[in-house]
C-alpha cells in the first residue's frame, strides 16, 4: 500500500499532520527523523515535521535530506522548511519576535502546483521563533505574509518545498488543499486508504497469519477492544474468545448491556462477575495509586485465570491503536515510546500478540467500527478508565457508594444523551467526594450528606482537555434530578478545570 512517510523532528502538531493526510484516504507513518525506512517501496513522499529546536542550536536533530530528495517528493514543514533551508546555503535567523498565529499569503509565484486552488491572501497559522532571512541560491519563493520574506519557497526544478506556517493546524484555512496537493497531485496518491478497504484487507491478513489459531482478547467494553474484537470475529469466527471482566466498578448496568451488546454482534464472550474479589482487595485502601494497582493486578489474575482454561490459545490480541505506539521525540531527545499490553501476560502464558488496530488513530477505529456494521452507541463511547468508578471515588471505596456513584453518573450520562450532548464532549462522569460531607435541607429535614462533581471535557487526544460549556439549563436540570432522586447526595458542583493543570479523572 502506498504511503507517506512523516519524520518527526519533535513538533506538538506531527500527529495531526499524520491525522490529515489519513483524511486524504492515504495511508502514512509518522517516524522518528533518523529513521526512515530505506527499502519500503511503497514510499511515495516524505514530510519534515517541526520541532522546539532552532536549527543552529546544539542539540538540534540534524538529518541529511538529500538522499530523501533524491528519490521522492519532500515538503518541509516549518522546522523542516528551515533545515532544508540551512543544509543548502541559506540562511535562518531568530526572527524579532516569536511569530505566532494568523497571517496572510502575498503570492510571488501563484500558479505553484503545491499551492493549487489557493485564494489571494489566503489565511496561514505560524508559530515559530525562527524565520528564513535567505533561502539557498538554487531555491526561488514562492510566498511571503507581511513580516515573514519567505513564507513558502520550492527548490528550481525540484519536488522539494518548504513552507514555514503549518498547513496541518485548522487556522490555515487552505492547510488541507496543500495537502491534497502534495499527497495526492505531487506524490501521486491513489487514495486507496478506506475503512472499506483496511476492512477487507486487514480480514485476509489475519486469516493468513492466525490461520486455525485460538485467539483470546480482553474486553473493556470501549471502542478499541471492541472493534478489534470484531474484527477478528469476521476474520476467524469462534476460534476467538473474548473475556469481559465485571471488577464491580462500572456504569450503572454497564457490565450486562455491553454483553448483550457482544452477543448481538455475534461474538463469543465470557463474562466474569469478580466484583467479590476486587470490593475485599480494595476494603479501606483510600489512596489513588493503590486502588490502580490492586485493580490492575487483580485484573490480570482473573483474566489469566480464565485465558487458562481456553485450551490451545495461542494469541492474545489487543485493541492497541497508533497513537498508543507512536514514537515521539520529546525535546530532550530521548525516544519515548509507551506501548500498552496487558501487564506483561503474552510472555508469561508464552501468547503472540495480534494488534489489528495498530496503524490506526481514534477517528478511524470509529470509522472501521461503522464499517463492520457496530452500533453507534458503541462505537461513540466515551473513554472509560480501566479501574472505572474506583478513581472517581475519592475515599476508601464500598458496594453502597458504587451504587450511590453508578445513580448519579448514570443521570449525568443519560441527560447529556437527552439533550444531544453526549456526542459533543470527549469524556464525562460523575464523581463521588465519599469523605466531605455539607449540610443542606429537604422539605423541612436538615440533610447532612455527600456532594458529587460533575466533569465534561472536550479533548482531540486526552493529553490536554478544557472542561465543557454546558448549557446552565442543563446542569440546573441535572442537578435537581441527581439531588431529588440520588439518596445520599445534597449537593452537585460543576468541574471547571482544564488539563493541565488539572487532569481529567480525579485520581
Ligand atoms: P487523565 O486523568 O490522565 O486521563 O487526564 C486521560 C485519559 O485516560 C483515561 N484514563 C485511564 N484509562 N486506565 C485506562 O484505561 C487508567 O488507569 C486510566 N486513567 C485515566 C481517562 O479516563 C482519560 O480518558
Amino acid at each position: 500500500m502506498q504511503k507517506i512517510i512523516i519524520l518527526d523532528f519533535g513538533s506538538q502538531t506531527t500527529q495531526l499532520i499524520g491525522r490529515r493526510v489519513r483524511e486524504l484516504d492515504t495511508f502514512c507513518e509518522i517516524l522518528p527523523y533518523n529513521k526512515f525506512p530505506e527499502n519500503d517501496p511503497d514510499v511515495i513522499g516524505v514530510i519534515l515535521s517541526g520541532s522546539p529546536f532552532s536549527v543552529y542550536d546544539e542539540k538540534a536533530f540534524h538529518l541529511d535530506v538529500q538522499p530523501l530528495i533524491d528519490r521522492y517528493p519532500v515538503l518541509g514543514i516549518c522546522y523542516g522548511a528551515q533545515l532544508m533551508a540551512q543544509l543548502f546555503g541559506g540562511n535562518v535567523k531568530p526572527a524579532g519576535t516569536r511569530e505566532y498565529g494568523r497571517a496572510n499569503l502575498q503570492w510571488f509565484e501563484k500558479e505553484n502546483p503545491l499551492f493549487k486552488g489557493f485564494d489571494e491572501g489566503s489565511q496561514v497559522w505560524m508559530s515559530h521563533g525562527d524565520t528564513i532571512v535567505d533561502i539557498p541560491q538554487s531555491f526561488h519563493r514562492i510566498a511571503s505574509t507581511s513580516t515573514v520574506q519567505n513564507a513558502a519557497y520550492q527548490a528550481d526544478g525540484k519536488k522539494v518545498w518548504g513552507v514555514q506556517f503549518h498547513p496541518e493546524v485548522f487556522h490555515s484555512t487552505q492547510g488541507t488543499q496543500l495537502l491534497r496537493n502534495f499527497v495526492v497531485d505531487i506524490c501521486g496518491s491513489k487514495q486507496d486508504w478506506s475503512s472499506a478497504s483496511f476492512v477487507e484487507t486487514t480480514v485476509a491478513e489475519l486469516k493468513q497469519q492466525l490461520g486455525d489459531d485460538r485467539v483470546i482478547l480482553g474486553l473493556s467494553g470501549g471502542v478499541d477492544s471492541s472493534v478489534a474484537a470484531v474484527l477478528l470475529n469476521r476474520a476467524i469466527g469462534d476460534k476467538l474468545t473474548c473475556i469481559f471482566v465485571d471488577h464491580g466498578m462500572l456504569r450503572k448496568n454497564e457490565f450486562q448491556n455491553v454483553m448483550n451488546d457482544y452477543k448481538c454482534l455475534g461474538l463469543n464472550v465470557i463474562g466474569v462477575d469478580a466484583s467479590a474479589k476486587f470490593f475485599s482487595e480494595l476494603d479501606g485502601v483510600v489512596e489513588p495509586e493503590r486502588k490502580r494497582k490492586i485493580i490492575g493486578a487483580g485484573f490480570i489474575d482473573v483474566f489469566e485465570a480464565e485465558a487458562k482454561k481456553i485450551k490451545d490459545a495461542r494469541w492474545l490480541a489487543q485493541g492497541t491503536i497508533y497513537p498508543d505506539r507512536i514514537e515521539s521525540l520529546n525535546i530532550t531527545g530521548k525516544t519515548i515510546k509507551s506501548h500498552h499490553n496487558v501487564g506483561g501476560l503474552p510472555e508469561k502464558m508464552n501468547l503472540k500478540l495480534c494488534e489489528p488496530l495498530k496503524w490506526l488513530f481514534k477517528d478511524e477505529v470509529r470509522r472501521v467500527g461503522k464499517q463492520l456494521g457496530m452500533p453507534d452507541h458503541l462505537i461513540k463511547r466515551h473513554p472509560f478508565p480501566g479501574p472505572g468508578l474506583a478513581v472517581r471515588i475519592l475515599g476508601a471505596i464500598t458496594p453502597e457508594k458504587v451504587r450511590v456513584l453508578q445513580d448519579a453518573d448514570d443521570i449525568f450520562i443519560q441527560g447529556l444523551r437527552d439533550w444531544n450532548l453526549y456526542d459533543e464532549v470527549w469524556q464525562a462522569g460523575a464523581i463521588l467526594l465519599s469523605d466531605v460531607k455539607s449540610v443542606g435541607v429537604m422539605g423541612d429535614e436538615r440533610t447532612y450528606e455527600n456532594p458529587v462533581a460533575l466533569r465534561a471535557v472536550t479533548s482531540t487526544d486526552a493529553m490536554t482537555a478544557d472542561w465543557a460549556k454546558l448549557p446552565y439549563e442543563f446542569l440546573a436540570k441535572v442537578s435537581n434530578d441527581i439531588i431529588n432522586k440520588v439518596k445520599g447526595v445534597n449537593r452537585v458542583c460543576y468541574d471547571i478545570s482544564s488539563k493541565p493543570p488539572a487532569t481529567i479523572e480525579w485520581e
